[in-house]
């Protein structure tokens, strides 16, 4: 029998072990004080800086960070390009930094769209920074959850072709080791800060079965207190799978040490 449509159920624990966040209202945040959009993006990289170190503090594995869309080039030509001065310029200035905290950075994303040099220096810093183990941050540069999809279906078939006459063949395990990011679980827990209500093309596949949380906080503004929140409401949910709340507290009760012992 066809199990579920999710490959496995994570252990339940207090923190979460993959937290995903689509850092939004970088602009809002700026307009809001009469300065350019720039500023806002600016003091979006200082918060970055707090939540990759607030995440490694309280013992999260995996942070993934939704820095450019692939529906963000549709932006002025001059936010864009200042967008990836910023990516450079963080990448450069950081990297001691991460490498010396055990931070592995990964970028998931079709970067060849980069200029020559971004994607270099991307290279260059996944490599620096590939045995570290404390915290996995990724960053979905020109990601798109549609694009991931495609892109894991494409490299699939490459590596089966007996698909092309076993269609039936194609499921969730075969497929999942070519998505972008198949190096980690799927996310616990979903966070978009800046008020908007949607996933915006952000892990569409991974985040199924995602504990959603959505603040009105422009991501400038996001500090290691609203993270807090952020993980104190992941706590009070019940992650059920599919399954009964009868169920998971037998499951509980079976799982408890025995008295006595
Ligand atoms: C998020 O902030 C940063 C990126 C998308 C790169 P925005 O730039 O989208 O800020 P708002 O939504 O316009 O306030
Ligand atoms: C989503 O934010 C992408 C990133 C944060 C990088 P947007 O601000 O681009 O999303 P929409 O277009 O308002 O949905
Ligand atoms: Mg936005």
């Amino acid at each position: 029998m066809a199990l579920s449509s999710t490959l496995g159920i994570p252990q339940a624990a207090s923190v979460p072990r993959h937290v995903a966040i689509i850092m939004d209202g970088n602009g809002r945040w700026a307009t809001r004080r009469f300065l350019p959009r720039v500023a806002g993006h600016k003091k979006g990289v200082d918060a970055v800086r707090t939540i990759v170190e607030a995440c490694a503090e309280r013992g999260v594995e995996f942070l993934t960070l939704f820095a450019f869309s692939s529906e963000n080039w549709r932006r002025p030509p001059d936010e864009v390009s200042l967008l990836m001065r910023l990516f450079i310029h963080a990448l450069e200035r950081e990297v001691t930094k991460l490498d010396r905290n055990g931070i592995r950075l990964k970028v998931v994303g079709d970067i060849t769209a980069f200029e020559p040099r971004l994607q270099e220096l991307i290279r260059e810093v996944e490599a620096r920074t590939a045995d570290n183990r404390r915290l996995t941050l990724t960053i979905a540069a020109n990601y798109g959850g549609r694009w991931d999809i495609l892109q894991a279906m494409r490299r699939a078939l490459l590596a089966h072709p007996e698909l092309a006459d076993q269609p039936e063949r194609l499921d969730e395990a075969l497929l999942s080791p070519f998505l972008a990011m198949a190096y980690a679980p799927e996310p616990d827990l979903f966070i978009r800060t800046g008020g908007e209500k949607r996933i915006s093309n952000f892990l569409i596949w991974q985040l199924a079965y995602t504990e959603l949380y959505f603040t009105d906080c422009f991501w400038p503004d996001f500090d290691a207190a609203q993270f807090d929140l952020a993980c104190e409401s992941y706590r009070r949910r019940e992650r059920r799978f599919g399954r009964t709340s009868a169920q998971l507290e037998a499951e509980a009760i079976a799982s408890e040490p025995a008295a006595g012992h």
